[in-house]
């Protein structure tokens, strides 16, 4: 007995489709649906990434103790939506001190498509305290709530953000 092109046709463009699928890359910071949470997301900027060394704690590149060179960019007025911040958390910016985050980042081709050993000498991506998938997630949700789109820090963002209302680096803003 042999299928009819009717069935034929269709089976065939299905199994396509199926190994289509299969083949898609894994997206880097894959989450599987999982929504940052802004408070841990807090702790992860603050203590786990120190991304405050170079952006400050308010983001703006400006604010805080603990601020060194190379400093970062002003986050507050960054223009990047979800997926651009998760990529650029995860993989850093190659050739730019911005570190990658992502603890398997330039591994597996899931930043650009590239490896640690794909770039030349002197140009490899930077990398920063290493964390996993669900705290870039973590870390993009707090910048969302807490950073993008806020005018000047306050003196209540800062304790909050220090969960210390007499944290030194709030004490000119009161
Ligand atoms: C060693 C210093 C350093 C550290 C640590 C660092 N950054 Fe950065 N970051 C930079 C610099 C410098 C840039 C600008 C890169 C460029 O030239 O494009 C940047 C860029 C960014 C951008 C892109 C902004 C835009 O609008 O293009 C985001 C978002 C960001 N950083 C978030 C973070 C977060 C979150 C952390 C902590 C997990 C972090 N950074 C840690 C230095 C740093």
């Amino acid at each position: 007995m042999s299928l009819s092109y009717a069935t034929t046709i269709p089976l065939a463009a299905l199994t396509l489709a199926i190994v289509a699928l299969a083949a898609l890359p894994m997206h880097a910071q894959e989450t599987d649906g999982y929504v940052g949470d802004p408070e841990r997301g807090r702790v992860v900027y603050r203590s786990v990434g120190y991304c405050g060394n170079c952006h400050g704690w308010a983001g703006d590149g400006k604010s805080g103790t603990t601020l060194q060179a190379p400093v970062g960019p002003n986050l507050r007025k960054t223009t990047l939506d979800t997926a651009a911040l998760i990529e650029v958390i995860g993989c850093g910016r190659p050739a730019t001190p911005m570190p990658y985050h992502d603890r398997a980042a330039y591994r597996d081709g899931r930043c650009f498509g590239m490896d640690l050993e794909d770039f030349e000498p002197g140009t490899a991506p930077m990398r920063g305290k290493t964390f996993s998938d669900r705290d870039v997630a973590n870390v993009v949700a707090f910048l969302e709530a807490y950073m993008i789109g806020r005018a000047e820090p306050t003196y209540e963002e800062c304790a909050a953000f220090y969960d210390n209302p007499s944290a030194r680096a709030c004490a000119g803003l009161q």
